[in-house]
């Protein structure tokens, strides 16, 4: 089989297993799969789906000759898994009426192992690290790629090495971090300090680099759109919707569906929207300007997507291009209000998450999505990834933020009498 790495800005191809992030001039790789031999089809897919073996069950393993370049033998080998992916598609009509679009179904992300849709990639990633026989991986990370990491790191023995923004990481994902038993290191500095730090040091000390400009971590994470595509029957929707930050999520799902269109899994290709936070948006700066990305120095109350120099944007401007796609932008009020609807609707999900709402919102106000369109979000991460932003938005503590929708809590006496003329109000 004919695999390749081939460099996205100047297109030289590498072998497969070349251990590298970058091609000698700089761009980021991709993982390119000789699909020549490949004999895959929707009812093979869907019987795994109903299988016991460990690999078939897991919703990233299930699509496994759409991932590594391993054969059978050595990802069973290899293979570090947490039963990810398998994630709810739930129906959502009251986003939908509150939105005024045909349907939307929300993706829920949050539901993977460690609270967020980055296990489906570090599930790829530590498996080449193991098939590489890595002792050490790192990243740097907003919190959810460290979370993701730690914990896979430790189901297999090996040495994790986190590089995380001081003060911009919600709680839940720095104690993930720290509970999995990561060496956690605070830089002071922003997220894109600490992704140009890890890098440096990846290629020095001989550590394995996990964050999205490792191709691998890409290729786990296309099951997401595989898994949207089984949940619907093989019958696309007309948009998926998705926050974008280091913008290796969407370069994911729009490589992905590419290559299951183009193996006849799915007859069209749906088309995609990537919002970004208003504080955090070089893509949108870029999309709009029609130039290329220039970084910024970024400021959101989605701490997981307040990112100003996104690796992957090359890759992911080229996604956007293969699907027809769009980038919008929200501001932070309208992704709070957007949150407090997805939290009251029974479902939950983090900030960056509830951007997904927020940019449908608008790309259907602004008439770019159709009001008859069948729309598929994705939520990121988990609601208890940050709950010091959800207990701060319903007592009305978070600055520059209207809180249309608070949930305070109520202040009460021990006292029988008293509450009940509270629960009567
Ligand atoms: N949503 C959540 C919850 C995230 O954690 C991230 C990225 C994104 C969206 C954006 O995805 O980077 O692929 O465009 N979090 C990374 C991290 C950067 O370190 O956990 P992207």
């Amino acid at each position: 089989m004919n695999h390749s790495l081939q460099c996205a800005k100047c297109g030289e191809s590498y072998p497969v297993f070349d251990q590298r992030y970058r091609c000698n001039c700089g761009g980021t790789l991709d993982v390119v799969h000789d699909h020549s031999a490949l004999s895959l089809t929707t009812e093979i897919l869907d019987a795994r789906r109903n299988s016991n073996d460990p690999i078939d069950r897991s919703g990233v393993w299930r699509f496994r000759e759409l991932i590594l370049p391993l054969s059978d033998a050595e990802l069973r080998k290899a293979v570090v898994t947490r039963g990810e992916g398998n994630t709810h598609l739930y129906d959502a009509p009251t986003m939908a009426t509150s939105i005024g679009v045909a349907q939307v179904h929300l993706k829920h992300e949050g539901e993977n192992p460690t609270g967020s849709f980055k296990d489906r990639g570090m599930t790829a990633g530590i498996t080449m690290a193991r098939h590489f026989g890595m002792k050490q991986g790192a990243c740097a990370s907003t919190g959810n790629t460290s979370a993701s990491m730690a914990s896979y790191a430790a189901r297999c023995g090996m040495g994790a090495v986190v590089f995380i923004p001081e003060g911009n990481i919600a709680y839940g994902k720095l104690s993930q971090a720290l509970a999995y038993g990561a060496k956690t290191i605070q830089i002071n500095g922003d997220f894109d300090d600490a992704m140009a730090l890890v890098q440096d040091l990846c290629g020095s000390e001989g550590i394995y680099l996990l964050n999205s400009v490792n191709p691998f971590r890409i290729e786990g994470q296309k099951a997401i759109g595989f898994e949207i595509m089984q949940d619907l029957n093989w019958n696309p929707p007309d948009w998926i919707v998705l926050p974008g930050g280091n913008l290796g999520n969407n370069t994911a799902i729009a490589k992905g569906l590419q290559e299951i269109h183009a193996l006849g899994l799915i007859e069209r290709l749906p088309r995609i929207a990537v919002v970004q936070a208003a504080g955090a948006n070089p893509l949108y700066r870029a999309w709009t300007q029609d130039r290329d990305v220039e970084p910024i120095t970024a400021a959101t109350i989605a701490t997981a997507i307040k990112i100003g120099a996104p690796v992957s944007w090359r890759k992911s401007v080229r996604g956007l291009r293969a699907l027809d796609g769009v980038v919008t932008e929200v501001n932070d009020n309208e992704i709070m209000d957007a949150k407090a609807l997805v939290d009251a609707s029974g479902i939950g999900a983090e900030p960056a998450s509830c951007a997904t709402l927020a940019g449908l919102k608008r790309l259907v106000h602004e008439g770019v999505i159709d009001r008859d369109a069948r729309v598929v979000g994705v939520l990121t991460g988990h609601l208890l990834k940050d709950p010091d932003v959800v207990v701060g938005y319903h007592t009305g503590s978070l600055d520059g933020i209207d809180t249309h929708r608070a949930n305070a809590p109520v202040q009460a006496p021990a006292d029988v009498d008293a509450i009940r003329e509270i629960l009567r109000q």
